[in-house]
């Protein structure tokens, strides 16, 4: 489902409407992410997985309808491909650029119809190499006793095919054969499971529009908890080595049903049919929002129970999963209201307030720090990630609260997740919407915080910066947010 058609369709390949679709959707960091000239509607995937050999074999149909006359269009995947058809008819493939599935029909399609692309393959994906623009980050995890895939922007080339960029929504089912004795977690709710001689089958059904970054499949011998939260299932899965962490992780997790509750309390309604949480220690660092069922690495445990992660990651439902980014750039959307969650989760634990936590952030890095460099407004493909996207995005929503007050405010953060539920968003409407709930003019606070270089004079809060630090001490939350954010970027 592509929430823009009109961004798929303004891509230069596709605008002769005739011929090849484009092999980008048009992002402005990623221009090869996504694919142009067809809108995904659902994924059926069929995976038979063999640990320790790390063979994965699978079959994906991908439902679509062509948006343009496609003589050809491309899907991103890396693994090795057998065949592929399109509406039962064998279909020529070939490679093309970093992770491109080339595909020309037998016949050509026409705009608006609807098709069917099978494609099968069998790989082993942990040695399918890294391509250098994803920074090194390996996203299928091979384990002794199975696996994970989980990453961000790219996951998918290494588990399905797909055309991989939130813009392109779609469902999804999922069916997984593993050895009998071994579980596989993937997303939404189970419907069917299985064991027929030594293998166990089960199927997962994503009801909801799904981004293909949000996919997860995490398979092992693991302890997998099944529970209801308010008549949604609740499913948590941990390995069964988390070691010293074990007892933490999972008194952690246990709590997502009541974090889910108080986060729907001020964002709306939970957006989704199911809820969960999987640790493994397969990771090295990094949580993912991955959907209804975000992952997390056992040393955010370390300390003892930590429910900031917790936090952020369920946010991360509203904002990333149900409301997702229309380009990477617009990524602060995600992360600043994530972060945001973790500082109003300190005011609930009595931790200190977020006008504090905002103020106390501010403080912290000088004005000449490199950190005032990056604008969370467009960090730029490399930055994605950086501390600003996350610290200073969740200062421009403290800043917009003081703007326009608490009363306009949390309408704001209610009102965006309920139009824009299970669709995509760029930051202009943000703050259109802003605008118009306050009857404000708030170009000014959205300059300053989230699109100009260099520190604001002021915090957040309106203190002048050699202030805000000293006033307020220290929040107790800070040690724990600190912690958190240091391991999920995976950086110092
Ligand atoms: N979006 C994740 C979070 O903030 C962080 C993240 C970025 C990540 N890139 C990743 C996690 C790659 C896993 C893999 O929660
Ligand atoms: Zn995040």
């Amino acid at each position: 489902m592509t929430a823009a058609a009109g961004l798929v369709l303004s891509t230069p390949a596709a605008a002769t409407d005739r011929g090849p679709g484009a092999p980008g959707i048009g992002d402005s960091y990623f221009p090869n992410h996504g694919n142009g000239g067809y809108d995904a509607k659902h994924y059926s995937l069929n995976l038979d997985y063999q640990p320790g050999a790390d063979l994965l074999r699978g079959r994906a149909r991908i439902l679509a309808t062509a948006t343009q006359h496609l003589t050809r269009f491309n899907l991103d995947f890396l693994l090795k491909v057998d065949s592929v058809k399109v509406d039962g008819r064998p279909a020529t493939f070939a490679r093309t650029g970093l992770h491109e599935l080339e595909i020309t029909p037998a016949r050509a399609l026409t705009r608006g119809q609807p098709f069917l692309v099978e494609v099968s393959y069998a790989d082993t994906p942990s040695k399918v190499p890294v391509p250098d623009e994803t920074g090194g980050f390996q996203p299928w995890i091979a384990t002794a006793d199975g696996a994970l895939a989980l990453g961000q922007p790219q996951v998918a080339w290494w588990w399905f095919p797909s055309n991989d960029h939130p813009l392109d929504k779609a469902t999804y089912d999922i069916t997984v054969s593993v050895p009998k004795g071994t579980q596989a977690i993937t997303n939404g709710i189970k419907v069917k499971e299985r064991t027929s001689g030594e293998k166990t089958t089960s199927t997962w059904v994503m009801d909801k529009p799904m981004a293909t970054y949000l996919a997860t499949l995490f398979i092992g011998q693991l302890e997998v908890r099944t529970g209801q939260s308010n008549g949604l299932p609740v499913v948590t899965a941990y390995s069964k080595d988390l070691g010293q962490y074990e007892a933490a992780a999972k008194e952690s997790i246990e709590q997502t049903p009541q974090i889910v509750e108080w986060l729907a309390g001020s964002f709306g309604r939970y957006p989704f049919r199911s809820m969960g949480g999987s640790v493994t220690s397969a990771l090295p660092g990094f949580a993912l929002e991955t959907q209804t069922q975000p992952v997390y690495d056992p040393r955010f445990f370390r300390a003892g129970p930590d429910t900031y992660v917790v936090v952020h990651e369920n946010a991360h439902q509203w904002f990333g999963d149900s409301v997702a980014v229309k380009d990477w750039k617009h990524i602060w959307l995600n992360e600043g209201f994530a972060t945001y969650a973790e500082w109003m989760w300190s005011e609930k634990l009595g931790e200190g307030t977020a006008a504090e936590v905002a103020d106390y952030f501010y403080g912290l890095w000088p004005a000449e720090d490199e950190f005032w460099q990056v604008k969370p407004g467009d960090p730029g493909a490399a930055d994605l990630f950086h501390n600003a996207t996350y610290y200073r995005g969740a200062m421009a929503l403290q800043a917009l609260r003081v703007e326009v007050g608490d009363a306009a405010f949390w309408n704001i953060v209610k009102t965006w997740p309920t139009v824009k539920r299970h669709g995509n968003a760029e930051t202009s409407e943000f703050i259109a919407l802003a605008e118009r709930i306050s009857g404000k003019q708030l170009d000014a606070v959205f300059d300053t915080w989230l699109f100009t270089a260099g520190k604001p004079a002021t915090s957040p809060n309106g203190t002048a910066a050699a202030t805000a630090k000293a006033a307020g001490g220290e929040p107790a939350s800070v040690a724990k947010i600190k912690a958190v954010h240091e391991l999920l970027r995976h950086t110092k």
